[in-house]
């Protein structure tokens, strides 16, 4: 490891490109650019070597550079081997920063990339992790345990990432404090939701190009992700059914209404599939072989294990690849994630490394203290560039409602 190379991306040239978007992308970003404001001059971070892995994208550039920023060192991978912007890491790389990424790579390659930004050049190893998903997270406690003791924290980006750290806990595995990022209100109720729903008919309109007007869609999890996927289809004139295991999910989405039936019961009627829940196996060969012609199935999930790639393969008459590289509806098919919402996720993964790196000692192993009040810092940040005008308690409403002037505003169960 001490021999790798300073950083690894597609196109050197394409720096310049990437920079000028980065520009574009901090007057979308106000809330990262008003944490500059705040903690630049005391520079919060200072000490922190994180090591990141993210979507390599516009926007996580404008997180990175929020990071160095506040004073920390950072060494970057992306979560998944096809949502790097080149351009964005071009522009990472030419300012310094160790970033291993590029559209396309490997499996192996992808694992190599992770790998590179443990070790800092000069031998020292990582103290925090940004994590998405949970790769960098599984690799370091199974792979590079040595380097567990001297991990102040991790934050996590993602539904699945944190099932991963709760199975971790469960088994006694997970040896570093966590925050769980998607759970802030500001990440999972607006990034998940919001996002989705901004994202997913663009990525499947770039993809294919198609109508979505009276079709039939097939959406799989009403979680935060299923329901932004649910409008944003709705939206264009899909007529939409949904899938759930979940009753209260269920009873949601009828409540909206929207059909609620099983894969089995609705798989021939749909010309469209969106896999959203997180799990395995949910369209399988079976599916497929009851599908209609020219049905359009992709998944906004994690992980591609909710569709049975393999069983495609292996059984398609002919393969033929019109678009490379779609693998991931929003973060693939399309051009990433929208700013506006992408960054109340990256407001929250930098106050949480804060947090992780100047109170240590507040957290312990699985227990997360209440985020509440980052969530609204979060969220506040937002509203002037929104014009968003914000009702004040008076001393007098504030004791009616026995809660202070300056929040937080709502009990740590409340649902939003
Ligand atoms: N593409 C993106 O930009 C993006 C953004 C955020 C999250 N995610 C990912 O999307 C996935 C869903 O995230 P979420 O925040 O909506 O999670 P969630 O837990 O809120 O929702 C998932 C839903 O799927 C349901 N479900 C689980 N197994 C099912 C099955 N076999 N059949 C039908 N329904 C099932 C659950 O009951 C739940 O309601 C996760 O993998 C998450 O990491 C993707």
């Amino acid at each position: 490891m001490a021999q790798k190379p300073k950083y690894k991306v597609a196109d050197m040239s394409l720096a310049e490109f990437g920079r000028k978007e980065i520009e574009l992308a901090e007057h979308e970003m106000p809330g990262l650019m008003k944490m500059r404001r705040q903690y630049g001059t005391t520079k919060p971070l200072k000490g922190a070597r994180i090591a990141g892995c993210l979507h390599m994208t516009i926007q996580t550039a404008v997180l990175i550079e929020t990071l160095r920023e506040l004073g920390a060192e950072v060494q970057w991978s992306s979560c998944n081997i096809f949502s790097t912007q080149d351009h964005a890491a071009a522009a990472i790389a030419k300012t310094g920063v160790a970033v291993y990424a590029w559209k396309g790579e490997t499996d192996e390659e992808y694992m190599w990339c992770i790998e590179q930004t443990l070790v800092w050049p000069d031998g020292k190893p990582l103290n925090m992790i940004l994590d998405d998903g949970g790769d960098l997270t599984g690799l370091v406690h199974t792979k590079f345990s040595q380097f567990l003791p001297g991990i102040r924290g991790i934050s996590e980006e993602t539904t699945t990432g944190v099932h991963n750290l709760n199975k971790m806990l469960k088994q006694g595995t997970l040896k570093v404090p966590c925050i769980n990022v998607n759970d802030s209100v500001t990440k999972s109720k607006f990034d998940n939701l919001y996002g989705c729903r901004e994202s997913l008919c663009d990525g499947i309109k770039r993809a294919t190009d198609v109508m979505l007007a009276g079709k039939v869609a097939l959406v799989a999890g009403y979680g935060d992700v299923g329901k932004g996927c649910c409008m944003s289809l709705r939206g264009f004139g899909c007529r939409v059914i949904v899938a759930e295991i979940d009753p209260i999910n269920a009873l949601q989405a009828a409540m909206e209404g929207y059909e609620v039936t099983t894969m089995e019961a609705a798989v021939e009627r749909c010309n469209l599939f969106i896999t959203a829940t997180g799990c395995m196996s949910i369209i399988s060969g079976k599916d497929f072989m009851r599908m209609k012609e020219d049905a359009i199935v992709c998944n906004i999930g994690h992980f591609d294990t909710e569709i049975d790639v393999a069983w495609i393969n292996e059984n398609a008459a002919e393969k033929i690849q019109i678009k490379p590289q779609v693998r991931r509806a929003r973060t693939c098919a399309g051009d990433g994630s929208f700013r506006f919402c992408d960054e109340t996720a990256s407001g929250n993964q930098v106050l949480a490394q804060i947090e992780l790196w100047c109170n240590q000692k507040k957290y312990n192993l699985g227990k997360s203290p209440v985020l509440e009040r980052l969530d609204e810092e979060v969220a506040e940040s937002h509203l002037d560039a929104l014009d968003v005008k914000l009702t004040k308690l008076t001393p007098a409403q504030a004791d009616y409602l026995g809660i202070p002037i300056d929040g937080p505003y709502k009990p740590e169960i409340y649902r939003y």
